[in-house]
């Protein structure tokens, strides 16, 4: 479905990626794991083009797509929930969703508005409310809603269950294991490793712009040592 292969990115003269390579897999969830800092947002940035790589290869179901403008990267099928939501302080939870170009995923299905509220009840009750009238959770629920609306083929999450409650942290695993039980091709960063370890099937750990541990979630799950050595846990 994806993949990257020894990716380069820099943010002006500062070297941030230094040949990152992973994939993503037909229905598989993968996890991006990794410190403040270690290029997991600058990785997730790169892949939808909102960042060029400087060098490498980046190839969406076998297509290669690097110096592509990031609206044609979605309308491929990828879907972005950015780190911090990018909710609109101004726009409803409606108007959020009529947004993204409508797009159907390659398995034909097409996420409708009464689709999207089944999954999130809450976004119907608070149709009408603005983006700054949301709670955290609930904008989380919302930026997850909207990237489903566009159709994606791939969904990447940055972080979604930072700054949320326990129990929304817990909601948000609830939606992820949805999807994974629909076949959605994910790749999720979390600094939240125990989140990221009860829906994920395989495992990256970054640190300083590259990766530095692949395995299977269940793996590292036994695996205290290398946790604490990269994830500090
Ligand atoms: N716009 C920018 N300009 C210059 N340097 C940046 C910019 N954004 C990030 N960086 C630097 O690039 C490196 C990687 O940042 P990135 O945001 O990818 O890390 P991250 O793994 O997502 O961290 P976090 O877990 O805190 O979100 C850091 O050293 C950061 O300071
Ligand atoms: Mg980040």
């Amino acid at each position: 479905m994806l993949s990257l292969q020894d990716v380069h990115a820099h943010y002006g003269p500062s070297h941030v990626l230094h040949g990152v390579s992973l994939g993503v897999s037909s229905g598989e969830v993968v996890a991006l794991l990794g410190r403040n800092g270690v290029g997991k947002t600058t990785t997730i940035r790169t892949i939808m083009g909102l960042i060029n790589a400087s060098e490498g290869s980046i190839a969406l179901k076998d297509v290669p797509i690097q110096g592509e403008p990031p609206y044609k990267r979605a309308r491929r099928g990828i879907g972005l929930v950015p780190q911090g939501r990018g909710i609109f302080p101004n726009l409803s939870v409606r108007e959020h969703l009529l947004l993204p170009p409508q797009r159907k995923q390659q398995d034909g299905q097409q996420w409708t508005l009464e689709e999207v509220y089944e999954l999130f009840p809450r976004l119907k009750e608070r149709e009408r409310n603005a983006g700054n009238q949301l709670s955290g959770g609930e904008q989380q629920m919302l930026s997850i809603a909207r990237a489903l609306r566009g159709g994606p083929d791939l969904l990447l999450l940055d972080e979604p269950s930072e700054g949320l409650s326990p129990m929304m942290v817990e909601r948000v695993g609830e939606i992820l294991r949805e999807l994974k039980s629909r076949s959605l091709p994910i790749l999720l960063v979390e600094q939240n490793v125990r989140l990221a370890l009860s829906v994920a099937d395989r495992v990256y750990i970054m640190n300083k712009g590259q990766v530095v541990h692949e395995s299977a979630a269940s793996e590292l799950a036994e695996d205290k040592e290398t946790q604490h050595r990269l994830l500090g846990v």
